[in-house]
């Protein structure tokens, strides 16, 4: 547990509910997010909050079985805001009224005006007299709790700015957590300095008590971490190694799907700088042997996932008595967030991971990332010396170049693959474009075509050129190279890979197509 104040979010079910966290966390206030299901008056004594924040969501607070928190929300003495659905939610709780939107309905962009009493939560607010702020609600509050006064309204909203300013509870109509309300941090920043947050929660101090807990968990047991390459496992087995030195052994599997000079690399960096016992698992002819004639990408995936747990659970063996498997976890990994629409998600791609080895393998979890957003982990990197070339690494799946060789994997392709991918990667560099790409990489396609060098003619694969922007990887679009770059990349591919003479930019974004071919 942690030692830190700590403010609670109850998830309802928004969108946006990250976002919130996103903002806490720039401020250096530690915060987590639980869905409203589980939050009970028991797990807020035992949370014991110094504030609360209740998120948006897409239900009605007057329908049947509607979302509520339980009412020990607001017996803590702590502050609480209300954004969106949670305004609806504290007003109908509190002896307010909400009703349905119809003509009330709110979509984007809209601005509030300032009521003539001041609110210290608006401090910095109202310098040019109104505020652009982001609206999302169907329904709204009609008429406000006993205790609650106004502070800001909107054409289609009266009540968008309401406080009970001497129990501390705040509730806005728009969400202060998004890009469109510009004002939003700074409201944020009020919220948590009324609540009496230190603002403590920095890399440094975060360092320092997740060396604390690695060690008070793992006492004197062995430690095993699946290391990639990747800048989550990374940074989990170089922190780990900080805690317990030596009681720590990484397993490395090479499953010959790998980019150029990546084993390498990998290696020179775990072994020879930080000196972390690292077993190299060169397993890539089991891999590729596996793999030949699989054309299927599921089929693809599932033998990668199989193989790579099989190998790891084997190398894993050598180190002895291990107890405990380190992960890379991060915080989105482990949000439980709320369906309403209910049922099972289609599975798009079987992600790969190591899931399922440590009850196979009789394992304890270290995960000391677990409370991290992908931003912090880099921050942490940095805290502990990693060098920036590995912590600004675009990300690089599980399966590596096997889903970048739609069709069936040859090791002539992937020899290809490799040459153009550096090539590639070079150019985006030499150009200063590499941090703003999110993910850049050359898939190698499944035919042929007919090219003329020189006076001969040529009969060789295409490829295609993959550089997208994303925050999170689950929306992307395609990076806007310029012409110029473009037909520079392409001659330089054609002129100094052999095996490939056409090169295709891939312009689909996602949705509707997804990063990776496959
Ligand atoms: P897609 O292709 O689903 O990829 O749009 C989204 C992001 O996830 C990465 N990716 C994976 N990462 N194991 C991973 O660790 C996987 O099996 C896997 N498949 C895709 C992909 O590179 C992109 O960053």
């Amino acid at each position: 547990m942690t030692q830190h104040d700590r403010l609670l979010i109850i998830d309802f079910g928004s969108q946006v509910t990250q976002l919130i966290a996103r903002r806490l966390r720039e401020l250096n206030v530690y915060c987590e997010i639980h869905p409203f299901q589980k939050v009970t008056d028991a797990f807020l004594a035992e949370f014991a909050p110094r504030a609360v924040i209740l998120s948006g969501g897409p239900a009605s607070v007057f329908a049947e079985g509607a979302p509520m928190p339980p009412a020990g929300v607001f017996t803590l003495g702590v502050p609480v805001l209300g954004i969106c659905y949670g305004q609806q939610v504290m007003m109908h709780c509190l002896g307010g009224k909400v009703e349905r939107g119809h003509k009330t309905a709110e979509f984007g962009r809209a601005y509030v005006t300032p009521e003539p009493e001041s609110l210290p939560l608006l401090a910095g607010w109202f310098a040019e007299g109104r505020e652009q702020v982001w609206m999302s609600h169907g329904d709204h509050v009609s008429a406000i709790a006993p205790g609650f006064r106004v502070f800001g309204t909107s054409p289609n909203a009266p009540f968008a700015i309401t406080a009970d300013p001497d129990r501390h509870f705040y509730a806005v109509q728009f969400h202060p957590e998004v890009h469109h309300t510009p004002k939003g941090a700074k409201l944020y920043e009020n919220f948590v300095r009324l609540a009496g947050f230190k603002g403590d929660w920095t890399m440094d101090a975060y360092r320092d008590e997740a060396i604390r807990k690695i060690r008070e968990q793992v006492g004197d047991a062995k430690v095993i971490c699946g290391l990639s390459g990747g800048v989550d496992s990374s940074v989990a087995a170089v922190l780990i190694h900080e805690a317990i030195g030596d009681q720590l052994t990484c397993v490395f599997v090479d499953h010959g799907l790998l980019r150029l000079g990546e084993a390498e690399q990998v290696l020179t960096m775990f072994r020879d700088t930080y000196n972390i016992p690292l077993i190299h698992a060169d397993e890539s002819e089991l891999f590729l042997g596996e793999l030949e004639g699989v054309s299927d990408p599921e089929v693809k995936r599932k033998t990668i996932g199989r193989l790579f747990i099989d190998v790891f659970q084997k190398h894993a063996h050598e180190v002895g008595g291990a107890r405990f498997l380190a992960q890379g976890t991060l915080y989105p990994d482990v949000i439980e967030s709320v369906s309403f629409s209910g049922g099972p998600s289609v599975t798009i791609k079987s992600h790969h991971n190591v899931g399922g080895l440590p009850e196979k393998m009789g394992l304890k979890l270290v995960e000391p990332l677990r409370e991290l957003f992908k931003d912090e982990v880099r921050a942490l990197g940095r805290e502990l010396g990693l060098p920036e070339s590995f912590i600004g690494r675009h990300p690089f799946p599980g399966p590596g170049l096997a889903i970048r060789c739609p069709g069936e994997i040859t090791r002539e392709k992937l020899e290809i693959l490799r040459q153009a991918d550096a090539v590639y990667i070079d150019q985006i560099r030499k150009h200063g474009l590499y941090d703003e790409i999110w993910q850049a990489f050359v898939a190698i396609l499944p035919v042929k075509t007919v090219g003329v060098m020189g006076d001969g003619r040529t009969y060789e694969f295409a490829c295609s050129l993959r550089a997208v922007t994303s925050v999170d990887g689950m929306t992307a679009d395609y990076y806007p190279f310029t012409h110029d770059f473009l037909g520079e990349t392409a001659t330089r591919i054609i002129n100094e890979v052999r095996g490939i003479n056409r090169v295709m930019y891939d312009i689909t974004s996602k949705p509707p197509g997804t990063i990776e071919m496959e």
